[in-house]
């Protein structure tokens, strides 16, 4: 899912739209993506999760004055889930303005007059079979963006989403991870979807250690964009620490933009997906359907095989990421 080529053979980047709650991890990975030739950063659409609404699409836009990339155009999302209240922002993760405490200069850019979930559908539809959506905050900007154009899901090139949890337990609750759990409806629409969908969850991410000593080098960047994931990290890693024990972070957000460039370091399998979309202790769980799907399984019937990742040469991409950094 790297470069394309077109069709006189020359390498074309993949056209990416991510949708993200910035949030450090978020940040990390718009960054990331930004830094790689081989992707197109078409936009940004915001969505509450790590914070709220107001904050992810400040710092949306920040990142981007930051990257020197306000040529990329910021849509403001959805402020709370489809189908039940919005369960608050995580102060302790990412702090009080979703960047590790560091407080931002406001932004002297502004988002953009169309809502999220519009721009996705005009972006797509306007590039037919060209469009990566990268959804790395809870899903409900692309679930209100599928209802919207039914068709939509056809015209995408596909979906790389940060969330779920197939084979291991939840980061949020016992039984289900934070951006799935922040609307569990919305990720249960995605998951219907008739497209290829990669899920990049907790399966993998929680297996994919940036040490402390990694993000040490951030410090020896040159970039604006090096200095500020160097400004926000040790909050980041520090309730890793406080919380696993963990010398680092766990790497989610910047997984799906390491699959898309360098997909030969990760292992999968294919099973249809839906979310427990109940009240039990489970709620937020994405449930595959790992020996098939029988007349009465109705909730994944019908449903595509989505590819979900489940290993990684965890090295080699941390490596990766770091490097495309200049760190
Ligand atoms: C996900 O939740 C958020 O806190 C992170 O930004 C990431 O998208 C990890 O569960
Ligand atoms: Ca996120």
């Amino acid at each position: 899912m790297g470069a394309r080529l077109n069709r006189v053979g020359e390498r074309r980047p993949r056209k990416i739209l991510i949708d993200t709650d910035p949030g450090i991890d978020d940040a990390m990975a718009i960054f990331y993506a930004l830094e790689s030739p081989e992707l197109d950063v078409v936009g940004l659409t915001t969505v509450f999760g790590n914070a709220h609404t107001d904050v992810t699409t400040r710092n949306a836009l920040r990142l981007l004055e930051i990257a020197g990339r306000t040529d990329i155009p910021v849509a403001r999302g959805a402020d709370r889930p489809l189908a039940m209240e919005y369960r608050g922002p995580v102060p302790f993760v990412h702090g009080d303005d979703g960047m590790g405490n560091t407080v931002l200069d406001a932004p002297t850019t502004r988002p953009i007059a169309t809502a999220a979930h519009r721009f996705i559908v005009e972006t797509v539809m306007a590039h037919p079979g060209e469009i990566t959506l990268v959804p790395l905050g809870p899903l409900t900007n692309v679930a209100a963006a599928l209802a919207a154009e039914p068709t939509l899901a056809q015209h995408l090139a596909g979906i790389v989403l940060m969330g779920g949890n197939a084979f291991c337990g939840g980061n949020a609750s016992p039984g289900a991870e934070a951006n799935i759990i922040n609307d569990p409806e919305a990720a249960d629409a995605v998951f219907a979807a008739p497209c290829d969908i990669v899920m990049a969850g907790l399966d993998v991410t929680e297996q994919t250690l940036m040490t402390n000593a990694d993000l040490a080098r951030y410090r020896r960047g040159t970039t604006p964009a090096a200095a500020h994931v160097a400004a926000i990290t040790p909050f980041y890693a520090n309730f890793y620490r406080h919380r696993l024990g963990l010398d680092g972070i766990h790497v989610h957000d910047s997984t799906c933009i390491s699959y898309l460039l360098a997909p030969q370091h990760y292992t999968w399998v294919e099973h249809p997906v839906c979310v427990d979309t109940g009240d039990s202790v489970c709620r937020g769980k994405t449930l595959a359907a790992l020996r098939g799907v029988t007349d009465r399984e109705v909730a994944w019937s019908g449903r595509r095989d989505v590819r979900i990742l489940t290993g990684v040469d965890d090295r080699a991409v941390v490596e990766l990421e770091l490097a495309r950094m200049g760190c």
